[in-house]
């Protein structure tokens, strides 16, 4: 078995950080996002990996991975010229698939427990196509599944007006080759994608057998600044563990699940957990509340941060509270205490601003 995990697209929605970043590699508690794809895949299993880039952001990515030995696998980046879509993605890897079952990741999704039991399900029962659902508030936003009372799927529809039923497909697809049948008698959609869902309901009127399972557990799709922050939450609460390689001075106090990596300084500080330092930060007179991760080389000093991503080498001095916040690389957030009834800017296209 194979895995395909795709990690092109644009990122037109998490701007301004895709400006310079691959939107698979925006951390979630200091690893990039599309690392979680990977593992997920690796528990699963399988060693044979491709991975799906574009030309825009596919060097940072190829980067990122390497060859795939902290993944003990073999990894075969596949170029698409553009993000035509996922059924598109899947056409463009033909060649590496070949007449293998394959599963399918988007690199910006997390499954909870990940995947390797639904990849003994799906040989188990041998159906053409394997989704995995969960039910959601808003389904228009996503492709959605139709079950008859046993559970089958009947009918999938990509981003409805009106849905059938509050069941998304979340990021993770289990194929026979049939699906490659399926997707050359497709054709592009209203948003000029060749939809996986359209590929699949294809499947379902050539009278394959489509199974499905609905997730209990959290999924999180880091496609937007809430979700990203939300799956920060939600990784650091489940899987940090305490471990302090770093330096911490007799006057911090540490508390709780917090990493911090080597070569970090902790100075007359308080971090409260779940929190994430990595390598060579400096906190200096500060406090660093729960559910925040610090990139690589970060310095913070007389500032209180909580609930917020801040990526490597970020400056942030002298900020009272600094919440819910997002922060790129290299930025600056600084308060000077004597021109603080202005606000002094110079901030990229695309930045947002919240006072
Ligand atoms: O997040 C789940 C949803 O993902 C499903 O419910 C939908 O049925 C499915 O179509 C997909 O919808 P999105 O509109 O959210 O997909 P997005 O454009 O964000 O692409 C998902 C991932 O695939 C993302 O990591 C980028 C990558 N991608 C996307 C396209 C369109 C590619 O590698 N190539 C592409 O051509």
């Amino acid at each position: 078995m194979k895995a395909l995990v795709l990690s092109g697209g644009k990122g037109t929605r998490l701007k301004p950080l895709t400006n310079t970043m691959a939107k698979q590699l925006v951390p979630v508690a200091n690893r990039p996002v599309l690392f979680y794809a990977l593992d997920q895949a690796r528990e699963a299993g399988i060693t044979d990996l491709g991975i799906i880039i574009s030309p825009e952001t596919g060097e940072w990515v190829k980067e990122a991975v390497g060859d795939g030995a902290n993944w003990q696998a073999r990894v075969t980046f596949i170029p698409q010229l553009a993000p035509a879509g996922l059924a598109h993605a899947v056409k463009t890897a033909q060649d590496f698939l070949g007449d293998s079952p394959f599963l399918m990741l988007l690199g910006d999704n997390i499954i909870q427990g990940g995947i390797g039991q639904f990849v003994q399900e799906f040989h188990r029962t041998a159906p053409a196509a394997y989704v995995l659902l969960k039910e959601v508030p808003d389904a228009r936003l996503f492709g959605v599944a139709e079950l008859d009372s046993t559970g089958r799927v009947v009918s999938l529809v990509e981003k409805p007006k009106e849905p059938k039923s509050n069941l998304a497909l979340v990021g993770a697809y289990l194929f026979t080759p049939r699906i490659h049948d399926a997707i050359s008698q497709i054709k592009p959609s209203w948003r000029g994608e060749l939809e996986i869902t359209d590929a699949i309901q294809r499947l379902l009127d050539m009278g394959e057998d489509v199974r499905s399972h609905v997730l209990e557990g959290w999924w999180l799709d880091t496609g937007k600044k809430d979700d990203l922050l939300e799956a920060n939450r939600v990784v650091l609460d489940d899987y940090l563990r305490r471990q302090i390689d770093g330096e911490v001075d007799a006057t911090s106090q540490v508390a709780g699940r917090v990493e911090i990596r080597k070569g970090a300084r902790i100075i007359n500080s308080t971090i409260r957990g779940p929190v994430s330092i990595a390598e060579d930060c400096q906190i200096v007179n500060s406090f660093i509340g729960p559910f925040t991760s610090i990139g690589a080389r970060t310095v913070i000093e007389d500032s209180v941060v909580e609930h917020s991503v801040i990526l490597d080498d970020c400056v942030i001095k002298q900020v009272a509270r600094l919440a819910d916040s997002i922060i790129g690389k290299s930025a600056k957030v600084i308060r000077d205490e004597q021109t603080c009834k202005a606000i002094r800017l110079f901030i990229g296209d695309d930045a947002r601003i919240e006072l």
